[in-house]
């Protein structure tokens, strides 16, 4: 690898000018590999936080750090094997949903994913709600678990995107988690690196989302699927609705119950209809299906209770108990249900979704530092969402307690602070805004 002067590539990306492809791979492998300090690669991701990267600077920084570690090229050893990724949010229960109904469709599917970030929930932290459930794969045992249950789900291993491990590290206490680029780079190199046929990016807007703003919330769905090109994995997003939380459910054991209920035909509507729409692509792009065929096949595999069948097989392949799918007492169970009653008539016109989970977090539900330990029976049911009528005394919402304990009454009032009943009639919005490839 040539030597580059590091001040003066810095210089250079200071004054808005681009670095070209061998310069951002010397910078990723000299940080990665520890001869560039801390100090310097700061510099550069707060250059980069501020004057933005080109497409090409992005591609590459992206491939740079993916090939920073280990790279699976699932898609060699599968016809197709699917891949799905969200940029996270309150009550999205979807890949759980998700994975085992498009593997009763005859189609594999395979992910690394993360635990809860910041306010959002991670789906790893619900999994391991499940007794005996193992989240935590070797590349051997992923494979087994597609091979016997058609799904997995996992953690990324250290092997996949080192560099982004450290470059996270950094940005995180260097302000720089919230560029475009960086945030690019950083889920496509972890995505790349397992190569699937082809992934689903839920990308979602609103006030719960991690980027609120709908044009944000498009840039960053562009920005992903260009950072995929030439990689070999077909990539098509979805915009989807992060405004109020979805669903009923918020924290981990509750999630469970949830995405359990939906497989049974039973679930909230609007998490029903976000999942459908991204299996359907899933299916779509397997090229067995095309729409009306892969929606027959969604609908047939629910109503047989064959996506029932695959949840307990799948459960069972990463040593969880399957007999949590009948019995929901075998999941951690709250000590405690706090109701929270609506102060006045109206409609419930908004629900700070970013409020709605930290206060989720604060419950225990999710971690506020990296060590914290998860209360997996702590969590809120959402009886009411926005857009409900509601009148004076009716529940809008239980708050459930694992092991803290916590005045009721403050517990009550903060969930009301972030909640917004009226006499207005709320904008409606759709759940699934637009589809992009
Ligand atoms: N998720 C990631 O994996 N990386 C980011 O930078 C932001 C969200």
């Amino acid at each position: 690898m040539a030597d580059y002067s590091v001040y003066e590539l810095l210089n250079r990306k200071r004054r808005g000018a681009p670095l070209d492809p061998r310069e951002i791979e010397f910078f990723v492998e000299g940080f990665t590999r520890g001869t560039i300090p801390d100090y310097q690669m700061s510099a550069l991701l707060m250059a980069i936080a501020i004057n933005g990267m080109t497409a090409e600077e992005m591609a590459t920084l992206t491939q740079a750090m993916l090939r920073s570690g280990e790279q699976w090229h699932l898609r060699d050893s599968y016809d197709f094997i699917a891949d799905k990724h969200s940029t996270g949010g309150v009550g999205d229960k979807v890949s759980l949903v998700l994975s085992p109904w498009v593997a009763a469709c005859g189609v594999k599917i395979g992910m690394l994913s993360g635990r809860g970030l910041g306010h959002t929930g991670g789906t790893l932290d619900k999994l391991e709600a499940i007794p005996g459930f193992n989240a935590r794969l070797s590349r051997e045992e992923f494979e087994r678990c597609v091979a016997d249950a058609g799904c997995v789900i996992s953690t990324s291993t250290e092997g996949i995107a080192p560099a982004d491990k450290k470059i996270y590290a950094l940005r995180d206490v260097t302000g720089t988690v919230e560029s475009l680029p960086l945030i690019t780079a950083s889920i496509m190199s972890k995505k790349l690196a397992m190569g699937a046929s082809a992934l689903i990016l839920d990308v979602k807007t609103g006030s719960g989302a991690f980027m609120r703003i709908y044009q944000d919330s498009k840039a960053l769905a562009q920005s992903l699927i260009a950072a995929a090109a030439g990689s070999g994995t077909r990539v098509e997003a979805l915009i989807t609705d992060m405004d109020r939380p979805l669903g009923i459910a918020a924290g981990n054991a509750n999630e469970i119950v949830e995405t359990i209920e939906v497989l049974k035909g039973r679930g909230p509507a609007d998490v029903l209809e976000v999942t459908r729409a991204q299996a359907e692509r899933i299916l779509v792009m397997s090229g067995r299906f095309d729409e009306a065929s892969a929606n027959r096949a969604l609908e047939d595999a629910l109503t047989s209770g064959r996506a029932l069948e695959q949840t307990r097989k799948w459960i069972a392949a990463q040593g969880g108990d399957p007999n949590i799918v009948d019995d929901y007492s075998l999941l951690p169970q709250p000590r405690t249900t706090i109701e929270v009653k609506a102060p006045q008539s109206g409609a419930l016109t908004a629900i700070d979704t970013y409020q709605a989970g930290m206060f989720t977090v604060d419950l225990g539900a999710g971690r506020k530092k990296a060590d914290d330990v998860i209360d997996y029976a702590a969590g809120v049911l959402f009886d009411l969402n926005v857009g409900d009528e509601v009148r004076a005394g009716d529940t809008i919402a239980r708050i459930q307690l694992g092991t803290s304990d916590r005045d009721a009454d403050e517990l009550r009032s903060k969930f009301l602070s972030f909640v917004t009943i009226s006499d207005a009639v709320p904008a409606e919005r759709p759940m699934v805004h637009e589809h992009l490839r």
